[in-house]
């Protein structure tokens, strides 16, 4: 893949870190969002990229990161949508003011934040968009009623941009990792070698990014090939 300029939203940790160090081992240009400064600056001294403070759930913030990539990249031609997190309860005592402030960052942010970005690409008549859904958003279960709802939406949110923009050139496509061991949910310290790592998502990423730009990966999901191995 030649040099291109990265946006990726939720680099601050996970995912999105892996894909930062992935992308910026590769030659590209990135930047990043998060919003824990100490953690920013981290992955900005780790990998070089540029790193700013914005939630992805606040429409000024996506403003000026938007302004920020035209200022220092003069565009984005590939937008990682990653920042999100999940809210789990069960039917019954599950709280709609906290689904509602859940998916003011899976999928209203998203949408938000690629409006935005997605007029440069249009312009250019070229471009990629990336985003991270989850096997929560492939089959339901229990007490995921919020966060698979929301990830169900950024799966058909992607089909959408397919249908609307591949006639400008520009890529949407949509990555449903299965369990990986982030920090996650406040899951810290998994190191299971026989379950998927941050690393292997941003290879898939990265891996579709190559692909030339005549094929277009809609979807696809990326497991553990043997979680339950003893190690
Ligand atoms: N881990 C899994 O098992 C798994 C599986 C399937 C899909 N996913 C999806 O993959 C994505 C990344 O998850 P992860 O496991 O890497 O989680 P993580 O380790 O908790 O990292 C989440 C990242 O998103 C950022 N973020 C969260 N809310 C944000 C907001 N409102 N504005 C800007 N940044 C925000 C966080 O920034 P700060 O920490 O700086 O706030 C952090 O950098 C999420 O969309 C998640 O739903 C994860």
């Amino acid at each position: 893949m030649s040099k291109r300029r990265f946006l990726i939203t939720g680099g601050s940790q996970g995912i999105g870190a892996a894909v930062v160090e992935a992308a910026c081992a590769d030659g590209h240009e990135v930047i990043f969002t998060g919003r824990n400064e100490e953690l920013i600056a981290e992955v900005s001294d780790k990998t070089g990229a540029f790193g700013l403070r914005a939630d992805v759930g606040v429409p000024d913030d996506n403003a000026r990161t938007v302004e920020v990539c035209s200022e220092r990249l003069g565009g984005v031609d590939v937008l990682v949508n990653n920042a999100g997190y999940g809210y789990f309860a069960t039917i019954g005592e599950l709280d709609v003011e906290k689904m509602k402030a859940q998916f003011d960052t899976n999928v209203f942010g998203l949408v938000d934040i690629t409006n935005r970005v997605v007029l440069g690409m249009k312009e250019r008549g070229e471009g990629d968009i990336v985003n991270i859904a989850s096997t929560s958003g492939m089959k339901g279960h229990s007490h995921g009623t919020a966060y698979s709802a929301s990830k169900w939406a950024v799966r058909g949110i992607t089909q959408c941009w397919q249908a609307e923009l591949r006639p400008h050139g520009i890529r949407a496509l949509c990555i449903c990792p299965s369990e990986v061991q982030t920090n996650w949910g406040g899951r810290t310290g998994r190191s299971d070698p026989n379950k998927l790592f941050a690393s292997d998502i941003a290879d898939a990423i990265l891996a579709a990014l190559s692909a030339n730009r005549r094929a277009l990966w809609p979807e696809f999901a990326v497991f553990a090939t043997n979680p339950w191995q003893q190690s």
